[in-house]
């Protein structure tokens, strides 16, 4: 297959079309799956005559042989279908974006916060901060449902993880929404590319100015959290401040916009699915494993991930690829593949096996908060139906304008308040 061959209009990278209807979305991918999977995407010729874009992959087994093989498929020259401009990969040049040996050594220091020890340790924080935010929620049984529940827990854990002051809690959720909603007016009035850049850089820049400021003060003074343990805790493998603060902002991306859409999708999808809703309150704990699963892999929160293609030559099937070229992969085509899921667009919280590929497929990059995510969708859900066993979502979702992110900024709710018992 040529890029010529295989040269189609789809709209991809059109904002409007990915904040609109997700059945055409679905329809499209699932006739990509069965008849054009991985078609080129053009966007455009370069200074030298040749045409820029990118080879969408669109299938699971595309999906999961491209993560396993990074010495063919690297990270190194972003993971987002457009090439960041380089003052914006010096703020963002976290793990997500590396290849080896920088990309182990990394992840091997930061891996020291996410053991199975530390995660265990953590159970009862993520039930204190759920109930914390349950006790806040409006009165009046009517609330954004994001606002109020989905967006503050996973970044107050996150916070709670790093030993950063509930104080700049608010400041932290106004810079996640532009980094990670930088293509929505609502998050950046100025939807230039000066402003949008004008806009991303200045809270990226603050980000860091805080980070590398707890980082400088916990190497001086260190504390029983992560930012001690990532900085402090060994005479010769320690994160310096400013690599601290790259990799929280990968993490409050990562950690945060991606569980607060699952927990939004969830709220939505067991509201338009109340028969299933129902057989998961029936018995909580025995269903909880495979619904949470199978949320994931409806909600499908991040949208795709770029690889770059490392030297002539490299095969995928019979497809062969050439240095620079740019594979994009598609996750929530892939968690909809019907040559892996039985009927994948029935939503089935007994699915059982999911081999969704939400958190990524297996390989060096593989979600590091997959565990801190299950639990904390765990806790969540648990606690939001036991307080407030009839919750629902009202009217339609507000989406993110993004190709990114399966977001949704809004949601609207209603429930019986009761107090805690
Ligand atoms: C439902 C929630 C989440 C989803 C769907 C999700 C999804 C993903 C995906 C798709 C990747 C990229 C995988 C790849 O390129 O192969 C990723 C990487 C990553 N995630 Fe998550 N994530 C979630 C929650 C979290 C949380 C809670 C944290 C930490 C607090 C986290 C930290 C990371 C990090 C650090 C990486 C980069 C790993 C690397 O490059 O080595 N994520 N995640």
């Amino acid at each position: 297959m040529t890029k010529t061959d295989s040269v189609q209009r789809l709209p991809l990278v059109d904002l409007d079309w990915w904040q609109s209807n997700p059945g055409e979305r679905d329809a499209l991918f699932a006739s990509l799956r069965a008849d054009n999977p991985r078609p080129f995407v053009p966007l455009g010729t370069g200074p030298d005559g040749v045409v820029k874009g990118f080879w969408a992959l669109t299938q699971h087994e595309d999906v999961v042989a491209v993560s396993r093989r990074p010495e063919d498929f690297g990270s190194g020259d972003g993971t987002q279908i457009f090439d960041q401009p380089q003052k914006l990969r010096e703020y963002r040049g976290s793990i997500i974006d590396m290849d080896n040996p920088e990309h182990s050594r990394l992840r091997r220091i930061v891996s020291r916060g996410f053991t199975s020890r530390n995660l265990g340790a953590l159970r009862g924080e993520v039930e204190n901060t759920v109930l914390e935010i349950l006790d806040q929620m409006p009165k009046s049984g009517e609330c954004d449902f994001v606002s109020e529940f989905a967006a503050v827990l996973p970044l107050r854990i996150i916070c709670e993880l790093l030993g950063i002051p509930r104080e700049h809690e608010a400041f932290l959720l106004e810079a996640t929404n532009v980094i990670l909603g930088a293509s929505d007016a609502e998050y950046i009035p100025d939807q230039s590319a000066h402003g949008i850049g004008l806009a991303v850089t200045s809270a990226s820049e603050e980000l860091i100015r805080l980070l590398s400021g707890l980082a400088e003060a916990r190497i001086e003074n260190p504390e029983d959290d992560l930012i001690s343990q990532l900085v402090a805790a060994k005479e010769d493998e320690n994160l310096t401040p400013g690599e601290m603060a790259r990799f929280f902002i990968l993490l409050v991306g990562a950690g945060n916009e991606t569980t607060r859409n699952v927990i939004t999708h969830g709220l939505l999808t067991l509201t338009l699915f109340p028969d299933q809703r129902d057989k998961w309150l029936s018995d909580y704990e025995a269903h909880s494993r495979t619904a949470i699963e199978e949320l994931l892999r409806w909600a499908s929160p991040v949208v795709h991930m770029r690889r770059t293609v490392t030297r002539d030559g490299v095969m995928l099937g019979d497809q062969e690829f050439s240095k620079g070229d740019k594979v994009v992969m598609w996750y929530g085509s892939a968690n909809r593949d019907e040559s892996v899921f039985e009927d994948p667009f029935t939503f089935d919280i007994e699915r059982d096996p999911n081999p969704h590929l939400a958190f990524g497929a297996p390989g060096p990059h593989f979600c590091l908060g997959a565990h801190l995510a299950r639990l904390e969708l765990d806790v969540a859900f648990r606690e939001l139906f036991r307080r407030f066993p009839d919750i629902k979502a009202v009217g339609e979702p507000d989406r993110l304008r993004s190709n990114f992110l399966n977001g949704i900024k809004h949601l609207q709710a209603t429930y019986t308040h009761t107090e805690a018992s």
